[in-house]
């Protein structure tokens, strides 16, 4: 990449890759490094500015989180913030001190327009504050450029130096003007040529991918989700038909998916090859029950399967992967406790003889790889589809997997989807879960015996956690009754109430 970067330094803020996607949505290309980068690092990186994050820490404390000193005189503008600012005035000579009381919400600032950051703005301004600390004593040099009723010092700057800072987040739409303070530090101040869009990524991207793989061929495992399709899409146009990519049809699949997948792929300049592997599956389940078993299983059968393909076409020398830029940020973070085991697409052995590896969107945000595949032509219904775990149904079926319970979770899960959409209801997950639960019913003069349904809709930013959508009352009643008379074998619909935590989002 030869676009202008902007530097984001990492303090261990909730809001860092927010900061980033801001950057770019302002057309700055941005990378977010943890604090601990060395001096020679950011040098090698060129950066026209740099961004502090905010973090949970405070300079008040014998040790905090930290970076080079040499970051305030490489003559690269910086802008702190939160967290960020009370570390460049500790730095730099200058006093940080509790807050009497906390502020947190959005407030009232007054701001001084003459700090090049506020350059255009009314005094006036609606700012988000969340903070326990603050700067009491400016460092030598600075001068403060807003006020609260709370913080005397809620923006300071020292102009020769091009040292910025802000108590409040620019960042978040709460700000009202905080684009205009980004695009004020990043124009303004960074002098950025706004040399950054989809447009030129994609070009970019294509170019790099021809030049990596030569005359070579790539393999891919398509999955149908959002990533590795885009990424097969932007595969296509890079090398055409020297990419194949393998699907490989678990039998977990939604209703109607694979002819999905197949209607967009079959028709573009590239092998696709469907692989109907359901028996497989299937039996390599059958009898298990304890969820951590099926997706171990399922992990190992997936990679079988992709060696075998892979194999019977010649083995390319390249593996593609929809690796996406959070997959990065967030990877050697991880030192959290296996809750389940992931199953990606992208987890796959990586000794196949492969030459290399490509990973053309590994500088994208999840919204940026959305916009890309509307580019690339991919239908709505691919590129803002919501997540589906790797396995499938088969993680959504409690207890043991037959083809019976997934044809009754396939028709149930359709019409809940089918009417949660024609309900015009948000949700950012919306599926159905099989219980193993069985419960006695009636149906005309009838006994019955059947499944229990539980029906799982989530609000979420970021998935890690999540709200129970609080759908219509109307709307679950549509949706019980639809099932209970469609599906046979369902006798009784309950809705899943519970939040993540001190639930996960899938039942399994
Ligand atoms: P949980 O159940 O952990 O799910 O709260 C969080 C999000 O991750 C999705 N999920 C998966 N995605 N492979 C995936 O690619 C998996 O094995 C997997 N398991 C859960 C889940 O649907 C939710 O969006």
């Amino acid at each position: 990449m030869n676009n202008q970067t902007v530097l984001i330094i990492d303090f261990g803020g909730q809001y860092k890759e927010l900061i980033a996607r801001r950057v770019r949505e302002c057309g700055v290309y941005s990378l977010i490094k943890p604090c601990d980068i060395t001096a020679d690092e950011i040098r090698s990186l060129s950066p026209i500015g740099i961004i502090f994050t905010g973090g949970p820490d405070s300079v008040r404390g014998s040790v905090y989180p930290s970076c080079t000193d040499e970051v305030f005189s490489l003559g690269v503008p910086v802008l702190g913030i939160c967290y960020g600012m009370q570390y460049m005035a500790a730095r730099l000579g200058g006093s940080v001190g509790s807050c009497d009381k906390s502020e947190y919400g959005t407030l009232d600032a007054v701001i001084d327009t003459n700090c090049p950051l506020f350059s255009g703005l009314e005094c006036g301004q609606r700012v988000l504050m969340s903070h326990t600390d603050m700067v009491t004593v400016l460092p030598e040099g600075f001068s403060a450029a807003a006020r609260t009723d709370l913080c005397g010092i809620a923006a300071m700057y020292d102009q020769s130096r091009r040292l910025y800072a802000v108590q409040f987040h620019p960042e978040v739409e709460n700000t009202v003007c905080g684009t205009a303070m980004l695009r004020n530090f990043l124009y303004g101040i960074c002098s950025a040529k706004g040399d950054y869009s989809m447009e030129d990524y994609l070009a970019r991207q294509i170019q790099s991918v021809r030049k990596t793989v030569g005359d070579g061929r790539i393999l891919l495992g398509l999955s149908g989700g959002v990533d590795s399709s885009v990424c097969a899409a932007l595969l296509s146009e890079a090398v055409g038909d020297r990419l194949t990519c393998i699907y490989i049809d678990h039998g977990f699949m939604r209703q109607g998916e694979t002819d999905e997948i197949k209607k967009a792929f079959g028709g573009r300049k590239l092998n696709f090859v469907p692989i109907d592997a359901s028996e497989r599956f299937i039996s390599a389940l059958a009898g298990v029950t304890d969820p951590e078993t099926k997706r171990k299983i399922i992990g190992r059968e997936f990679a079988r399967c992709f060696e075998d393909a892979a194999k019977s076409c010649g083995n390319p020398e390249f593996l593609a992967q929809g690796t996406i830029y959070p997959d990065i940020v967030e990877s050697g973070n991880n030192k959290s406790a296996v809750i389940k085991s992931h199953h990606n697409v992208g987890g796959l052995p990586k000794d196949l003889g492969f030459t290399g590896v490509v990973e053309p969107l590994s500088g994208l945000f999840k919204d940026e790889v959305r916009r890309l595949g509307s580019m690339l032509g991919l239908p709505d219904s691919l590129v803002n589809r919501q997540p589906f775990p790797g396995p499938g149904l088969a993680i959504r079926i409690i207890g043991e997997i037959t083809r019976e319970k997934l044809d009754l979770l396939r028709r149930a899960d359709a019409i809940m989807r089918a009417e949660i959409i024609a309900s015009g209801e948000k949700a950012d997950q919306y599926f159905a879960v099989l219980t193993d639960t069985r419960s006695v019913g009636v149906m005309g003069d009838f006994r019955t015996y059947d499944y229990t349904l539980a029906l799982r809709a989530v609000t979420t930013n970021d998935f890690m956690t999540c709200e129970y959508a609080r759908l219509p009352y109307e709307l679950l009643t549509r949706i019980s009754s639809r099932i209970t008379s469609e599906v046979r074998g369902i006798n009784r619909v309950v809705y899943d109430i519970t939040s993540k935590p001190p639930a996960t989002i899938e039942w399994e």
